[in-house]
Protein backbone atom coordinates (compact mmCIF):
# COMPACT_ATOMS: atom_id res chain seq x y z
CA UNK A 1 0.00 0.00 0.00
CA UNK A 2 1.48 3.33 -1.19
CA UNK A 3 1.59 6.07 2.00
CA UNK A 4 -0.46 8.98 0.31
CA UNK A 5 0.21 12.51 1.32
CA UNK A 6 -1.93 15.30 2.28
CA UNK A 7 0.77 17.75 2.32
CA UNK A 8 2.45 19.65 -0.42
CA UNK A 9 5.21 17.14 -2.10
CA UNK A 10 7.20 19.38 -3.35
CA UNK A 11 10.16 18.41 -5.66
CA UNK A 12 13.05 20.97 -5.53
CA UNK A 13 15.59 21.15 -7.80
CA UNK A 14 18.83 23.03 -6.19
CA UNK A 15 21.09 23.42 -9.56
CA UNK A 16 23.97 24.94 -7.06
CA UNK A 17 26.67 26.59 -9.36
CA UNK A 18 25.84 24.45 -12.30
CA UNK A 19 24.04 24.96 -15.95
CA UNK A 20 25.03 26.99 -19.49
CA UNK A 21 22.37 28.50 -20.92
CA UNK A 22 22.76 25.50 -23.26
CA UNK A 23 21.93 23.18 -21.13
CA UNK A 24 19.05 25.10 -19.74
CA UNK A 25 17.59 25.06 -23.14
CA UNK A 26 18.12 21.75 -23.44
CA UNK A 27 16.96 20.71 -20.23
CA UNK A 28 13.33 22.85 -21.07
CA UNK A 29 12.91 21.21 -24.26
CA UNK A 30 12.91 17.81 -22.82
CA UNK A 31 10.76 18.99 -19.29
CA UNK A 32 8.11 20.76 -21.54
CA UNK A 33 7.09 17.53 -23.49
CA UNK A 34 6.00 16.15 -20.31
CA UNK A 35 2.67 18.31 -20.82
CA UNK A 36 1.09 16.50 -18.07
CA UNK A 37 -0.67 18.56 -14.88
CA UNK A 38 2.06 17.36 -12.29
CA UNK A 39 0.04 16.68 -8.90
CA UNK A 40 2.52 17.70 -6.64
CA UNK A 41 4.94 21.17 -7.16
CA UNK A 42 7.91 21.29 -9.09
CA UNK A 43 10.63 23.73 -7.85
CA UNK A 44 13.51 25.05 -9.55
CA UNK A 45 16.72 26.87 -8.51
CA UNK A 46 18.99 27.96 -10.60
CA UNK A 47 21.85 30.74 -10.38
CA UNK A 48 20.32 33.92 -9.86
CA UNK A 49 21.50 35.57 -13.05
CA UNK A 50 19.38 32.84 -14.32
CA UNK A 51 16.06 33.48 -12.44
CA UNK A 52 14.63 35.96 -14.90
CA UNK A 53 15.23 32.71 -17.78
CA UNK A 54 13.26 30.41 -15.27
CA UNK A 55 10.20 32.68 -15.01
CA UNK A 56 9.71 33.54 -18.86
CA UNK A 57 10.31 29.62 -19.05
CA UNK A 58 7.71 28.92 -16.41
CA UNK A 59 5.11 31.08 -18.03
CA UNK A 60 5.21 29.11 -20.91
CA UNK A 61 5.47 25.90 -19.69
CA UNK A 62 3.15 26.56 -16.66
CA UNK A 63 4.28 24.01 -14.13
CA UNK A 64 7.04 25.10 -12.07
CA UNK A 65 8.29 27.17 -9.68
CA UNK A 66 11.48 29.40 -9.24
CA UNK A 67 13.49 30.26 -6.45
CA UNK A 68 16.69 31.22 -5.22
CA UNK A 69 19.56 29.47 -3.15
CA UNK A 70 20.15 32.05 -1.19
CA UNK A 71 19.49 35.29 -0.36
CA UNK A 72 21.03 38.38 1.94
CA UNK A 73 19.80 39.18 5.63
CA UNK A 74 19.87 42.80 4.87
CA UNK A 75 17.28 44.38 2.67
CA UNK A 76 19.58 47.31 0.25
CA UNK A 77 22.37 49.30 0.81
CA UNK A 78 26.07 49.13 0.54
CA UNK A 79 27.03 45.28 0.71
CA UNK A 80 28.90 44.37 -2.88
CA UNK A 81 27.92 41.77 -4.47
CA UNK A 82 24.94 40.57 -2.43
CA UNK A 83 21.23 39.88 -3.02
CA UNK A 84 18.33 40.96 -1.58
CA UNK A 85 15.31 39.19 -1.19
CA UNK A 86 13.52 42.38 -1.79
CA UNK A 87 15.01 41.99 -5.21
CA UNK A 88 14.36 38.24 -5.66
CA UNK A 89 10.65 39.37 -5.21
CA UNK A 90 10.82 41.90 -7.39
CA UNK A 91 12.04 39.44 -9.91
CA UNK A 92 8.69 37.35 -9.27
CA UNK A 93 10.88 34.70 -7.08
CA UNK A 94 8.33 32.35 -5.44
CA UNK A 95 11.20 30.81 -2.90
CA UNK A 96 14.57 30.56 -1.95
CA UNK A 97 16.49 27.54 -0.12
CA UNK A 98 18.11 28.95 3.18
CA UNK A 99 20.80 27.38 5.29
CA UNK A 100 21.73 24.90 3.24
CA UNK A 101 24.88 23.20 4.61
CA UNK A 102 26.76 24.47 1.72
CA UNK A 103 26.28 27.52 3.22
CA UNK A 104 27.18 26.81 6.71
CA UNK A 105 30.08 24.71 5.86
CA UNK A 106 31.93 27.19 3.13
CA UNK A 107 30.70 30.64 3.86
CA UNK A 108 30.40 30.10 7.50
CA UNK A 109 26.94 31.04 7.94
CA UNK A 110 25.32 30.62 11.55
CA UNK A 111 22.36 29.98 12.71
CA UNK A 112 21.89 33.40 13.77
CA UNK A 113 22.59 34.89 9.94
CA UNK A 114 20.20 32.17 9.01
CA UNK A 115 17.57 32.83 10.97
CA UNK A 116 18.03 36.53 10.48
CA UNK A 117 17.99 35.58 6.12
CA UNK A 118 14.68 33.44 6.93
CA UNK A 119 12.83 36.29 8.71
CA UNK A 120 13.70 39.00 5.94
CA UNK A 121 13.34 36.58 3.22
CA UNK A 122 9.12 36.01 4.69
CA UNK A 123 8.99 39.68 4.96
CA UNK A 124 9.31 39.81 1.81
CA UNK A 125 6.78 36.91 0.79
CA UNK A 126 9.45 34.57 -0.37
CA UNK A 127 8.58 30.84 0.61
CA UNK A 128 11.66 29.38 2.58
CA UNK A 129 12.96 26.42 2.04
CA UNK A 130 15.40 25.65 5.53
CA UNK A 131 17.98 23.42 5.35
CA UNK A 132 19.01 21.48 8.74
CA UNK A 133 21.52 18.38 8.90
CA UNK A 134 24.21 16.48 10.80
CA UNK A 135 27.77 16.00 9.51
CA UNK A 136 29.08 12.32 9.72
CA UNK A 137 31.29 13.24 12.96
CA UNK A 138 28.16 14.52 14.24
CA UNK A 139 25.88 11.10 13.53
CA UNK A 140 28.74 8.62 14.54
CA UNK A 141 29.30 10.90 18.32
CA UNK A 142 25.22 10.21 19.05
CA UNK A 143 24.24 13.82 18.57
CA UNK A 144 21.94 13.45 15.61
CA UNK A 145 19.22 14.81 17.33
CA UNK A 146 20.45 17.43 19.48
CA UNK A 147 22.16 19.02 16.24
CA UNK A 148 19.04 19.10 14.63
CA UNK A 149 17.21 21.17 17.57
CA UNK A 150 19.63 23.28 18.15
CA UNK A 151 19.88 24.27 14.10
CA UNK A 152 16.02 24.18 14.68
CA UNK A 153 15.07 26.44 17.34
CA UNK A 154 18.21 28.85 16.44
CA UNK A 155 16.96 29.08 12.55
CA UNK A 156 13.26 29.24 13.62
CA UNK A 157 13.24 31.83 16.28
CA UNK A 158 10.71 34.36 15.92
CA UNK A 159 9.26 32.74 12.87
CA UNK A 160 5.60 32.74 12.14
CA UNK A 161 4.66 28.95 11.62
CA UNK A 162 1.22 29.84 10.64
CA UNK A 163 1.75 31.51 8.04
CA UNK A 164 2.44 28.15 5.91
CA UNK A 165 5.60 29.89 4.25
CA UNK A 166 8.49 27.65 5.83
CA UNK A 167 9.05 24.32 4.26
CA UNK A 168 12.15 22.04 6.27
CA UNK A 169 14.69 20.12 4.51
CA UNK A 170 16.74 17.38 6.27
CA UNK A 171 19.65 16.97 4.36
CA UNK A 172 22.59 14.99 6.27
CA UNK A 173 25.80 16.38 5.30
CA UNK A 174 27.36 13.05 4.79
CA UNK A 175 24.72 12.08 1.66
CA UNK A 176 24.70 15.52 -0.05
CA UNK A 177 26.92 14.56 -3.42
CA UNK A 178 28.04 11.48 -2.43
CA UNK A 179 26.02 8.64 -3.70
CA UNK A 180 25.03 7.80 -0.17
CA UNK A 181 21.27 7.86 1.30
CA UNK A 182 20.33 7.91 4.30
CA UNK A 183 18.37 4.87 4.83
CA UNK A 184 14.82 5.26 5.14
CA UNK A 185 14.24 4.34 8.42
CA UNK A 186 17.38 6.98 9.28
CA UNK A 187 15.55 9.74 7.27
CA UNK A 188 11.78 8.45 8.82
CA UNK A 189 13.25 8.97 12.02
CA UNK A 190 15.09 12.11 11.52
CA UNK A 191 11.50 13.50 9.80
CA UNK A 192 9.53 12.42 12.71
CA UNK A 193 11.68 14.18 15.20
CA UNK A 194 11.85 17.48 13.83
CA UNK A 195 8.11 17.58 13.53
CA UNK A 196 7.58 16.77 16.88
CA UNK A 197 9.10 20.32 17.20
CA UNK A 198 7.35 22.26 14.97
CA UNK A 199 4.39 22.83 16.94
CA UNK A 200 0.75 23.84 16.59
CA UNK A 201 1.36 23.81 12.94
CA UNK A 202 3.68 20.40 12.62
CA UNK A 203 1.13 18.77 10.81
CA UNK A 204 0.72 21.57 7.84
CA UNK A 205 4.64 21.97 7.72
CA UNK A 206 6.19 19.92 4.55
CA UNK A 207 9.42 18.36 5.89
CA UNK A 208 11.67 17.32 2.51
CA UNK A 209 14.57 15.39 2.44
CA UNK A 210 18.13 16.16 0.84
CA UNK A 211 21.02 13.79 0.23
CA UNK A 212 21.96 11.62 -3.39
CA UNK A 213 17.90 11.43 -3.91
CA UNK A 214 17.64 10.11 -7.62
CA UNK A 215 14.78 8.21 -9.24
CA UNK A 216 15.90 4.66 -7.88
CA UNK A 217 15.38 5.56 -4.41
CA UNK A 218 12.75 8.33 -4.47
CA UNK A 219 9.78 6.00 -4.22
CA UNK A 220 10.68 4.90 -1.16
CA UNK A 221 11.53 7.45 0.55
CA UNK A 222 8.00 9.07 -0.44
CA UNK A 223 6.12 6.03 0.88
CA UNK A 224 7.03 7.60 4.67
CA UNK A 225 4.38 9.47 6.08
CA UNK A 226 7.00 12.11 7.27
CA UNK A 227 8.95 12.85 3.79
CA UNK A 228 6.86 14.85 2.07
CA UNK A 229 9.28 15.32 -0.75
CA UNK A 230 12.91 16.13 -2.01
CA UNK A 231 15.97 18.85 -2.28
CA UNK A 232 17.94 17.30 -5.11
CA UNK A 233 21.14 18.40 -6.45
CA UNK A 234 23.03 15.93 -8.79
CA UNK A 235 19.96 14.35 -10.00
CA UNK A 236 17.95 17.64 -11.28
CA UNK A 237 20.72 18.67 -13.60
CA UNK A 238 19.01 16.00 -15.80
CA UNK A 239 15.44 16.89 -17.09
CA UNK A 240 14.96 13.07 -17.78
CA UNK A 241 15.50 12.16 -14.27
CA UNK A 242 14.27 15.31 -12.64
CA UNK A 243 10.89 14.87 -14.32
CA UNK A 244 11.09 11.09 -13.31
CA UNK A 245 11.51 12.53 -9.85
CA UNK A 246 8.25 14.48 -9.93
CA UNK A 247 6.31 11.63 -11.84
CA UNK A 248 7.23 10.33 -8.86
CA UNK A 249 6.19 12.91 -6.25
CA UNK A 250 2.84 13.00 -7.95
CA UNK A 251 1.83 9.57 -7.48
CA UNK A 252 2.52 9.94 -3.91
CA UNK A 253 0.46 12.91 -3.96
CA UNK A 254 -3.11 12.41 -2.13
P1 LIG B 1 22.60 15.94 -3.99
O1 LIG B 1 22.46 17.39 -3.32
O2 LIG B 1 21.23 15.52 -4.44
O3 LIG B 1 23.56 16.12 -5.12
O4 LIG B 1 23.13 15.02 -2.94
C1 LIG B 1 21.37 17.71 -2.51
C2 LIG B 1 21.49 19.11 -1.97
O5 LIG B 1 22.60 19.55 -1.66
O6 LIG B 1 20.49 19.83 -1.85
Amino acid sequence: MMNMHKRDICIVANWKMNQTLEEIKSFFIEFSKMKMDLKCKAMIAPQFIHIPLLKDLSFTTGSFLVGAQNASHLEKGAFTGDISPLALSDMGCDFVILGHSERRAFFQESDELINQKILLALKHHLKVIFCVGETLEEREAGKTNDVILSQLTKGLHGVDLSLGQVMIAYEPVWAIGTGKTATTAEASDVHAFIRSHLGEFAEKISILYGGSVRPDNIDSLLNEKNIDGALVGGASLKASDYIQLCLAGSRFQY
